[in-house]
């Protein structure tokens, strides 16, 4: 496999004491969704993926199976990608097949081992192509290094509706960051879930398996394990509900009993019934999604699925 330069721009290690503890204390209380995927949350992640009722994955699959080369000719031949959140790098090779002459591919992780794994099996697998992975967290700010020829189009590539779990004004800051980067005239290929029954919705975070409970529950025992906080899991039980007015599906840890929860010096206590917090998704409509974005994006082109469950969209930087 070929050595492949990486950028380390050595993103902070999060302060999960620290963090958990301000959260603790909020109210209503809330814990950091980013700490679900430590390498258990990920591996049950992966599994929630190939659920029966979570649609967002394999239908987001099928929008890009269906509609690569159209996305490949909005993007134009000489463009950058840069994928923020890479992971295994695995829908991105849909439109790899079918870009013409890409100047580049900057996949953007936070977990140095996975980017370079699944950025050597890129490399492997498009010898042309100028991989260039960058560790870093793509939620804070920075500065890209130059591709080896110059681009015609910088565009970012988000999939996952990972956007989603950004609340309306952290979305529009994290949009217009995005614009920053890629410049004007740049463009942003994004996934985006959409609005649909809260049936389906509550199904989707909630499965009969009961992984989606694991994957909220392990936030616990990432807290005990990272923490040694001696939080009683088994007191605790997953719920997901969708909240209309919000347009989002909330992640809920409820106590079954009366709770002691002892982090950082301080005790909390958490009586029955209360539930602290974990994620929300948030599910757009194509128009409340282009005004969220209006300020920084305008949308020039859709993609969804026949019953119009998922998008994949184009914006380009004002
Ligand atoms: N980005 C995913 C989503 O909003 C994350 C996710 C899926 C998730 N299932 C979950 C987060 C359950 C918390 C709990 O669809």
């Amino acid at each position: 496999m070929p050595q492949l330069p990486l950028l380390d721009l050595e993103p902070q290690a999060d302060d999960v004491v620290g963090e958990c503890t301000a959260a603790m204390r909020a109210s209503p209380r809330q814990l950091p969704c980013k700490f679900f995927y430590d390498r258990r949350g990920s591996q049950l992640f992966d599994r929630i993926c190939e659920l029966p009722e979570y649609y967002p994955t394999r239908t987001e699959l099928a929008i890009l199976h269906e509609h690569a080369p159209a996305m490949a000719a909005r993007l134009g031949p000489r463009c950058l990608l840069i994928e923020l959140g890479s992971g295994s790098s695995v829908k991105v090779r849909k439109l790899l097949d079918e870009l013409v002459d890409p100047v580049g591919y900057m996949p953007i992780d936070i977990s140095r081992e996975h980017l370079l794994d699944a950025a050597g099996q890129i490399a492997d697998a498009y010898p042309e192509l100028d991989v260039q992975p960058i560790c870093a967290d793509y939620a804070q700010p920075m500065t890209l290094p130059e591709p080896t020829q110059p681009p015609q189009r910088r565009v970012a590539y988000f999939p996952g509706s990972t956007i989603g779990n950004l609340h309306p004004d952290e979305a529009r800051r994290f949009l217009a960051r995005v614009a920053g980067m890629v410049q004007q005239g740049g463009g942003l290929l994004i996934g985006v879930d959409l609005r649909k029954e809260p049936a389906v919705l509550e199904a989707a975070y909630n499965d009969a398996a009961g992984v989606t409970a694991a994957f909220n529950l392990n936030l616990l025992h990432r807290i005990n394990r990272e923490v040694g906080a001696g939080i009683d899991v088994d007191a605790f039980e997953h719920q997901a509900v969708w909240n209309g007015e919000a347009s989002r599906v909330e992640m809920h840890l409820v106590a079954r009993s009366d709770q002691h929860v002892a982090l950082n010096g301080d005790t909390f206590h958490i009586t029955v019934g209360e539930s602290i917090r974990t994620e929300c998704s948030y599910k757009h409509t194509l128009a409340s999604f282009a005004s969220l974005a209006s300020e920084a994006f305008e949308v020039v082109d859709v993609w969804t699925d026949a019953r119009q469950w998922f998008s994949v969209q184009y914006l380009e930087a004002k």
